[in-house]
């Protein structure tokens, strides 16, 4: 999907009544009082009476634009599409409960757009609870904000080990990078056979050094040695040196934990200087820019990833076709997942005693196996979700999956 393609998704009309219970509620509302506090009506399903009414605001704050833009793109289509299925059914009356509304703002993949979108989402969009970031670096800026105004925020897919450690206001509905090293070393160990490994990591980015660093130790204690271990910065996209002496180290495979515009150029310039070995990266790799950008040189490596649309499972096939049936286009793994994070959220919205911020966390914290897109979703009491990963191989357009691990 390219950037002229995107646009944003119809705005959810709010009924009149709606409008004037959310201003009724932004009057009684302070800054520093928790923005998820401000309810749109006066209790929730919590009691046993009847299912509340209103509208819950949602913030998703996300990269639009920038060299990570098919993360934010994609996440919100998601968002949108499991939007736009609530409403509908409470339109229709086979589901009772809050219609949702959503604010999207743009962070540009940088830190500090991230902390104004998420401050703007909480003090003057005043939404009840936040989707975001795709990267973890981001989200470790926006979930201190979101732990400061006590306004609960689930990452869909940041997997580095410190974004939910920041509070009890922060979850995520993906499995960890710990995990995900363990499965590139594994996968490079004993399906590549690989016995030397490189490895090349974006410093600049906390993801990519955490999963090298997860990836490296992981392939050592499976009896692997790591030849080389190189750095670059996402300011400069010559990386010949670094590949230059990993060639000469001559290993069996390479280990990129990068995010996709920079991998697609490495793997290019890779090639360009006649390295051949197989290429093995992580969930940052998930876009359709990875091919667009790498070309062949991006054919016949593998990267893990939290579902392939080639899946078989009922959940898979249906989102699928009707994402397909909504934008045109077959849904990545950020558009699985930031449909997983929507529909946990409203699923607590539903179970919630009120929608202040600790009673909606404490309601997110205690969801237990709850069925998503993206496997089986149970908030661990750190905030995370245990799931299973899947390799998959770049095949011309496709996603392969070759082998799927558990936790
Ligand atoms: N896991 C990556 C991070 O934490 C983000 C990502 C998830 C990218 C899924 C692509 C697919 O930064």
């Amino acid at each position: 999907m390219n950037l002229s393609g995107w646009r944003p998704g119809p705005v959810v009309v709010l009924s009149l009544a709606a409008v004037a219970s959310l201003a009724a509620c932004d009057t009684k509302r302070n800054t520093t009082g928790g923005g998820g506090g401000g309810t749109a009506t006066a209790s929730g399903t919590g009691t046993g009476g009847e299912p509340a009414t209103g509208t819950f605001h949602v913030g998703h704050y996300a990269s639009l634009t920038g060299s990570e833009a098919t993360f934010g793109q994609s996440t919100d289509q998601g968002i949108r599409l499991a939007i736009k299925e609530r409403n509908a059914a409470i339109d229709a009356g086979t589901v009772k409960g809050r219609k949702i509304k959503l604010t999207t703002h743009d962070d540009a993949g940088k830190p500090q757009d991230a902390g104004n979108a998420v401050t703007r989402l909480i003090t003057q969009d005043k939404v009840n609870a936040l989707l975001g970031e795709v990267a973890s670096g981001l989200s470790m800026v926006g979930g201190q904000i979101a732990q400061q105004y006590t306004v609960p925020m689930i990452s869909p897919s940041s997997t580095n080990p410190q974004v939910t450690q920041i509070g009890d206001m922060v979850f995520r509905v993906c499995f960890l990078d710990d995990f995900q090293g363990k499965v590139m070393a594994r996968f490079a160990r004993e399906e590549l056979k690989a016995q030397k490994a490189a490895v090349l990591y974006d410093q600049g980015q906390p993801y990519s050094k955490g999963l090298a660093d997860y990836a490296e130790k992981a392939f050592k204690e499976m009896g692997g040695t790591i030849v080389s271990r190189q750095a670059y910065a996402s300011s400069d996209p010559d990386v010949s040196a670094q590949l230059s002496s990993i060639k000469q180290a001559s290993p069996d495979v390479i280990f990129l934990p990068g995010y996709y515009t920079q991998a697609a150029n490495i793997m290019r310039q890779a090639r360009k200087l006649g390295i051949t070995v197989a290429f093995v990266g992580g969930d940052g790799w998930d876009s359709d820019k990875l091919e667009e950008i790498g070309g062949e040189a991006v054919q016949g490596s593998y990267y893990s990833n939290h579902y392939s649309p080639e899946e078989e499972t009922p959940e898979v096939k249906n989102f699928v076709s009707k994402y397909k049936a909504e934008f045109g286009a077959t849904p990545d793994g950020l558009a699985a997942l930031g449909y997983d994070a929507a529909i946990l959220l409203f699923d607590a919205v539903d179970r919630t005693p009120s929608l202040g911020g600790k009673d909606l966390a404490a309601t997110i914290a205690a969801t237990k196996d709850f069925v998503g897109v993206t496997g089986k979703i149970s908030i661990d009491p750190n905030r995370d979700a245990s799931k299973s990963a899947v390799v998959v191989k770049v095949d011309n357009g496709r996603r392969v999956p070759v082998k799927r691990y558990e936790p």
